[in-house]
């Protein structure tokens, strides 16, 4: 139950779903965390708190790593875990909903990567997760946008393992790849297209959030030393 003692974590989407559950997972392990999220968290952990701001508002986001360094001194995880969507086939999307989803989920990323990289490059050591999707890896139907922006943490996670790491510390990136979870995102897909996944997935289900946080808790932790630039597909055998 040590796994993360003394550890500062951000995690951006701390308030619901998967980033509710990483908050919860990486406090049983002894971090201390702070989410980043729009909404206030509506739960009590011990060490977690929250802090409200958008992942897009990059003075917002400043302050906020000002606030956490002037706190806790440092910051040594950072899970980009915010992401919405906004589906619609290619020839029904709007510009509105493509810059949505492009502006939270790929420069939200980037903008809180941005800010944060440089305190643990200064630091020797750091753990940036980026939540990708089986979506980013593979695409799907009705999800251009998505798929574009998850395919992108991909590649920013790779591209900030390598630029990170440039001055000989110990700083990491990577992403894991959830398939479809059990979370308030879920709510809006009906049965008939949950159903044929479940079919689809060697485990015949979808993930629970705790299978996700598992993941992350792993990569987050120094068990996860020599592991950089990899992404971390969990999605029950949906797609090889
Ligand atoms: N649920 C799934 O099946 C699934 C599968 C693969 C990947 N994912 C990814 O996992 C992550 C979490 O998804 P979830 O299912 O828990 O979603 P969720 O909707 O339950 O939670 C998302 C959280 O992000 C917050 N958020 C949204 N916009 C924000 C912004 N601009 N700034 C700060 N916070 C913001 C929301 O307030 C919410 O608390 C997302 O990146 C999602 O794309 C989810």
């Amino acid at each position: 139950m040590d796994r993360l003692k003394e550890k500062v974590a951000v995690v951006t989407g701390g308030s619901s779903g998967i980033g509710r559950c990483i908050c919860e997972t990486f406090s049983k392990e002894g971090a201390k965390v702070i989410s980043y999220d729009l909404d206030k968290i509506p739960y009590t952990y011990e060490r977690v708190e929250g802090y409200q701001g958008s992942v897009t508002n990059r003075e917002e986001i400043k302050k906020f790593v000002e606030y956490v360094k002037d706190k806790y001194g440092r910051i040594d995880i950072l899970v980009n875990n915010a992401g919405i969507t906004k589906d619609a086939l290619t020839n029904k999307m709007t510009e509105e909903m493509w810059d949505m989803v492009i502006d939270i989920n790929l420069k939200g990323t980037f903008n809180m990567g941005q800010f944060i990289g440089p305190v643990m490059i200064d630091q020797g050591e750091g753990s940036i997760i980026n939540i990708s999707s089986v979506v980013g890896e593979y695409g799907n139907i009705g999800q251009a946008n998505y798929a574009a922006t998850k395919g992108g943490v991909i590649s920013l996670s790779k591209t900030w393992a390598k630029e990170f790491s440039r001055k000989g510390g110990k700083v990491r990136s990577n992403a894991v790849a959830p398939g479809y979870t059990m979370t308030d995102m879920m709510k809006t897909v009906p049965d008939k297209v949950l159903d044929p996944i479940r079919e689809k997935t060697m485990l015949k289900r979808l993930a629970e959030p705790q299978e996700i946080a598992n993941g992350v808790l792993f990569l987050a932790s120094d068990e996860a030393s020599f592991i950089t630039a990899h992404t971390l597909s969990i999605n029950g055998g949906l797609r090889l």
